[in-house]
């Protein structure tokens, strides 16, 4: 696999190809990443309920993220690694670009990713501004779980999804240069996909997005939580985690991941 900057994923989103993108935490996984042709790599605040055994990403602290971003770092040699800024690191703009730089200067990150829409478009102008590449996520925000009264589908009535297609564009204009769209109706991420000119990662997502990404312990089938509808355990057929991943980043390529039934209408 060749090295990928954020220049080969606006490539390959050009091109039609579809991105294969998973979580990981640490050096081994992210070497079995790298050998299964995965291209990018997102230490998640997911860590905090896969990791940690939080029952949230909200504990996840600032130090967490740049202590599995360096694990993951050092296991990385061609994927595009993003790192996730946790819970109340990214409150102001300044205080955005402290975490940001954290997560570059001592993690090793090349991207950073923050969820919200409107709230978020002055920091995620600052961190381009600086230098720092943002990727946004929208949809089903993890950390405002509470906000949102539980874990749901978003942008099912027309105001909901007139927002988030408005903040989509709004934070591809500020300079964002990635999008993740988590759990809402396949039809919506299908347009604002074809809308944004930077890349549309679904997660529950449907299968029109310009790529997919799953949480590694859910694919593995490793989780003590109920397993989200649009999760797909690709180590119940593989012989080997390494077989699991080749096998998701081909279904990813392929299209045949995900399918209706890990869809939202
Ligand atoms: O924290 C995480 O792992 C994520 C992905 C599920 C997109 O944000």
């Amino acid at each position: 696999m060749p090295h990928v900057t954020t220049a080969t994923l606006m490539q390959m989103k050009r091109q039609g190809e579809k991105i294969a993108m998973l979580t990981s935490y640490d050096a081994s996984f992210t070497q079995v990443m790298e050998a299964s042709g995965v291209p990018v790599v997102l230490v998640g605040d997911s860590l905090g309920m896969v990791i940690q055994g939080q029952e949230s990403t909200l504990p996840v602290e600032v130090s967490d993220m740049v202590y599995h971003t360096r694990c993951v770092a050092r296991g990385r040699r061609d994927a595009l690694l993003i790192a996730d800024m946790p819970f109340m690191s990214y409150s102001t703009a300044n205080q955005a670009l402290a975490t940001a730089g954290r997560l570059m200067k001592d993690g090793g990150a090349h991207m950073v990713k923050l969820e919200g829409g409107a709230s978020q478009l002055e920091t995620v102008h600052q961190l381009t501004a600086n230098g720092i590449p943002v990727c946004a996520h929208l949809g089903l925000m993890p950390q405002s779980v509470h906000r949102l009264g539980g874990y749901r589908v978003q942008g099912r009535d027309e105001e909901a999804a007139r927002v988030i297609r408005e903040d989509a564009l709004a934070l591809e204009s500020v300079g964002a240069q990635m999008l993740v769209l988590e759990c809402v109706p396949s039809q919506l991420a299908a347009e604002i996909s074809q809308a944004l000119a930077i890349p549309v990662i679904g997660i529950g997502a449907g299968p029109d997005c310009d790529g997919q990404v799953l949480v590694l312990y859910d694919m593995l089938g490793i989780t003590p939580r109920k397993i989200p509808r649009f999760v797909k355990n690709f180590l119940a057929q593989a012989d080997s985690v390494e077989d699991a991943v080749r096998a998701y980043v081909t279904a990813v390529k392929e299209v045949t991941f995900p399918g209706p039934e890990h869809g939202f209408k």
